[in-house]
């Protein structure tokens, strides 16, 4: 284990409250180091006061605070200050894109997604292709569920308005070629929203180097607290959309019958924001990259080698993504209820993920009601992994037991 990561569970605070704790559903939302509770709680005790409104010191402490937040997210997917509009998770952020840039589709145009989906990335466009007349159209996956070059070239024609892809799979860990995505797009005119959720825990972002129009996240799945996200957009597109909320902050001169909006991000940001957690966010940043993605991807990466090696000594089991670009594994034990085998993991204080994942489409795709998803982070061990594969192994003897096999 890396030097970085040998005394890791100690920054993680939950880990003190349940030892015992085998966490792998970091899919679902990382744990909370101590660093960025103790950040969020610096702001409530010592400056917890509104931002942009107070003309006194303490509101400038937390206005400066929060600029500083935008200033580290900026930095850290590359992009420049007013590009960075926070959002309350990137489901708030697909949804924006779709409610506001999606005015722009008419009748007969495409929106080119794909099944590998999280219900946030192509509901939002399902519901304004129906409100526009427009289609949606699924880019066909290859035999291992994965999004190819080829398949989104031959699916890309002048009728593709807008793309909207996940970068990293929440159910199968793919990642997918997002930077060759966009540039097929971009000859064709089509403008590209990237749902980074799943990305972002494990990989630098450079919105510039992708050439993204949109790309959107949420802190809570990079060690972040709940409640805040992130929609990057491009500043001359941005600039071109209206807000879909109004009220307090967003704007400068309100007559009776006319509102002169503020300038980008701002007038995206109505009412008293999520401060703390922006600054929370911000000190989420600092921690993962004072750890490195490649320490995380060192570590993630040797745990789910090991995991899937002693997985496939078990008969039973299905594993639905031997190949997983980042370490998430969808399997089933053969036969049984993703759900029913996860009491047993529940039972052990093991955290797992069971169900469809908000990404039917994919576990239809699979033809599957649904599948178990074990989910590894920073601060799991390989002692995590033991435990989970024993269960596994106890859950495939117990299940087989109970049919009689
Ligand atoms: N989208 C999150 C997941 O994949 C909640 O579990």
């Amino acid at each position: 284990m890396h030097k970085k990561l040998l005394s890791i569970r100690k920054s993680f605070p939950i880990y003190d409250n349940h030892p015992d704790l085998v966490y792998l559903d970091s899919g679902a939302t990382a744990l909370k180091p101590k660093v960025v509770i103790e950040a969020m709680n610096k702001y409530y005790f010592e400056y917890g006061v509104n931002i942009h409104r107070g003309v006194y010191q303490l509101s400038y402490q937390a206005t400066d605070a929060y600029d500083v937040a935008r200033e580290k997210v900026a930095k850290f997917i590359n992009s420049k200050f007013e590009e960075v509009v926070f959002t309350r998770n990137a489901s708030e952020a697909l949804n924006f894109v779709a409610l506001t840039y999606g005015k722009t589709l008419q009748p007969g145009d495409v929106v080119l997604t794909s099944e590998l989906e999280h219900h946030s990335s192509v509901l939002p466009w399902m519901k304004m292709c129906e409100e526009k007349g427009a289609t949606l159209r699924y880019i066909p996956l290859d035999s291992e569920g994965r999004i190819t070059v080829d398949a989104v070239k031959m699916q890309m024609d002048e009728h593709v308005k807008v793309v909207a892809i996940t970068y990293v799979s929440n159910v199968m860990g793919y990642i997918s070629p997002v930077k060759e995505i966009i540039d097929i797009a971009h000859q064709h005119n089509a403008v590209v929203i990237v749902d980074a959720a799943q990305a972002v825990p494990h990989m630098a972002i450079d919105v510039k180097e992708l050439g993204a129009d949109f790309l959107a996240f949420s802190g809570h799945k990079m060690c972040g607290p709940t409640a805040i996200g992130v929609l990057y957009g491009k500043s001359k597109i941005l600039k071109k959309l209206q807000p879909l909320y109004y009220g307090g902050d967003m704007n400068d001169e309100v007559e009776k019958t006319s509102v002169e909006i503020k300038e980008i991000p701002f007038c995206f940001e109505t009412g008293t924001p999520a401060i703390a957690e922006a600054i929370g966010l911000g000190q989420a940043i600092d921690f993962i990259t004072e750890i490195g993605y490649d320490v995380i991807h060192e570590h993630t990466a040797s745990l789910h080698k090991y995991a899937l090696e002693k997985l496939s000594k078990i008969d039973g089991l299905t594993v639905y993504n031997k190949t997983a670009d980042v370490a998430i594994i969808a399997f089933n034990i053969d036969g049984v209820h993703p759900h029913d085998a996860a009491t047993i993991f529940d039972e052990r204080n093991i955290c797992l993920r069971a169900g469809h994942h908000c990404a039917q489409l994919i576990t239809k795709w699979l033809a599957c009601i649904g599948t178990l998803r074990a989910s590894i982070y920073l601060y799991n061990t390989k002692e995590d992994i033991d435990a989970f594969v024993q269960t596994v192994e106890d859950a495939v003897r117990f299940f087989k037991g109970l049919m009689g096999e």
